[in-house]
């Protein structure tokens, strides 16, 4: 549904809008080639934690990779068939490893020696068998932000190659877990993703022959999530390329007989399907700059704080008024008191004033998933296209 300050009028801000129709469109797409490609898709579900975002993925056939014993419920929750559900992690308690292990989840996928040595203990006291997969260090640098990098063995993630033989001897006197296959991810907003695909594919088929070679066989490869979304032009650029990345795998990954390839896209299942819609409180004219303050701050969406990440961020009800004057240079940020509480800097924006409704878009992923109450600020309300008109209005004081 096109979005116009019409369709919004009157729902209390800032809130999240998430269409339905790019949501199922991108599922229905990705689900075609995953079939083409024969790749099994498991939705990274720290992304964006909505029971229906979660639900509706599910239904579409997919399964979703967890990072917390929370997200294991969810999905649960949401009717993701259990053997469908994995659970990574570098940090797991013992009792998200017995509730996720007892559940008889697809796969907890150890990110150390400790940890399958502890997940084994658990399984052995309270009389169960651990589906786990090991999550491998590939050391491969992605190129991307350096914060959502996690596959450099100068991170935390993973087992590295040198471990392996430290880990095959912990596997083999483990009674209590099924060894299921090897986990991978790399990074996260990957731009190159054929490139990186092709490096990684390298890696895991090595790493599949070594497994085998100490009597492991791997039935499930996964390559993790990590492919980018354009956030310059969401419009134009709505489905991320899950065909390059697919066919990059096909070719380059060797695949036995009775494997499954797993990958676990979050960001660009759901980046594009949420914009944020925030009002515009104030706007304030200094000396040296021009800003616009909106209802909507740092703690609804962190990534420009945290990340220096780009949103692209329009007026919609500057396009209800075409004879003002045009463009104008203004920071966009949010009411919060710290100076990195700022959507967008320098940016040339139509003529805005007190009550404008400014949409932040590509913000479905890691958007509403982070958000905090820092300052006591409220959590955004979720706005579904296709139920618009059951969202909470805004009550009038002035
Ligand atoms: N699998 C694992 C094990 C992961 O750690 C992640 C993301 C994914 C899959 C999904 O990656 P994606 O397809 O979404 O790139 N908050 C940051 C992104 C952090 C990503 C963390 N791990 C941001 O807002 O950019």
């Amino acid at each position: 549904m096109k979005k116009t300050a019409q369709i919004f009028a009157g729902i209390r801000t800032p809130f999240y809008y998430y269409d339905m129709e790019i949501l199922e469109n991108t599922a229905r797409q990705v689900k075609e080639l995953a079939e083409k490609y024969r790749i099994d898709v498991h939705y990274a579900t720290k992304a964006n934690e909505d029971a229906r975002i979660v639900s509706l993925l599910s239904e579409v056939g997919f399964g979703v990779d967890c990072v917390s014993g929370d997200e294991v419920k969810l999905a649960l929750g949401c009717g993701v068939p259990v053997s469908k559900i994995m659970f990574a992690g570098v940090g797991k308690s013992d009792e998200e490893i017995f509730e996720a292990g007892i559940a008889g989840i697809g796969a907890i996928n150890v990110e150390s020696v400790q940890e399958l040595y502890i997940v084994n203990a658990i399984a052995a006291k309270y009389g169960f068998v651990a589906n786990v997969c090991v999550r491998v260090n590939p050391n491969i640098d992605a190129h991307t932000f350096r914060y959502v990098t996690s596959g450099l063995n100068t991170n935390k993630f993973g087992v590295s190659e040198s471990e392996f033989p430290e880990l095959v001897e912990m596997l083999a006197q483990c009674n209590n877990v099924k060894f299921r296959g090897l986990h991978f991810h790399i990074a996260s907003q990957i731009k190159d993703i054929a490139k990186v695909t092709k490096t990684l594919c390298g890696v895991a088929n090595r790493a599949v022959e070594w497994f085998a070679g100490h009597g492991f066989e791997t039935e499930i490869i996964n390559l993790g999530g990590g492919l980018g979304v354009n956030y310059e032009n969401p419009y134009g650029d709505t489905f991320p390329d899950f065909e390059g990345w697919f066919k990059a795998i096909d070719e380059n990954i060797v695949r036995k007989p009775g494997m499954t390839i797993h990958v676990e896209p979050g960001r660009a299942l759901v980046a594009q399907c949420g914009d944020l819609i925030t009002k515009v409180l104030f706007v304030k004219e200094t000396e040296v700059k021009s800003f616009v303050v909106v209802d909507a701050g740092m703690n609804n969406l962190v990534r420009p704080a945290f990340y220096g990440a780009f949103h692209l961020i329009e007026n919609l009800s500057a396009e209800e008024r075409p004879s003002l004057p045009s463009n104008r240079v203004y920071d966009v940020v949010g009411p919060v008191c710290e100076s990195s509480d700022t959507f967008g800097k320098g940016r040339q924006l139509p003529l805005t004033v007190r009550g404008d409704l400014m949409v932040v878009h590509s913000a479905g992923a890691y958007g509403q998933a982070m958000s905090m109450r820092y300052t006591l600020r409220p959590i955004a309300q979720v706005v579904y296209s296709d139920r618009i008109n059951e969202a909470e209005k805004e009550t009038p004081i002035l």
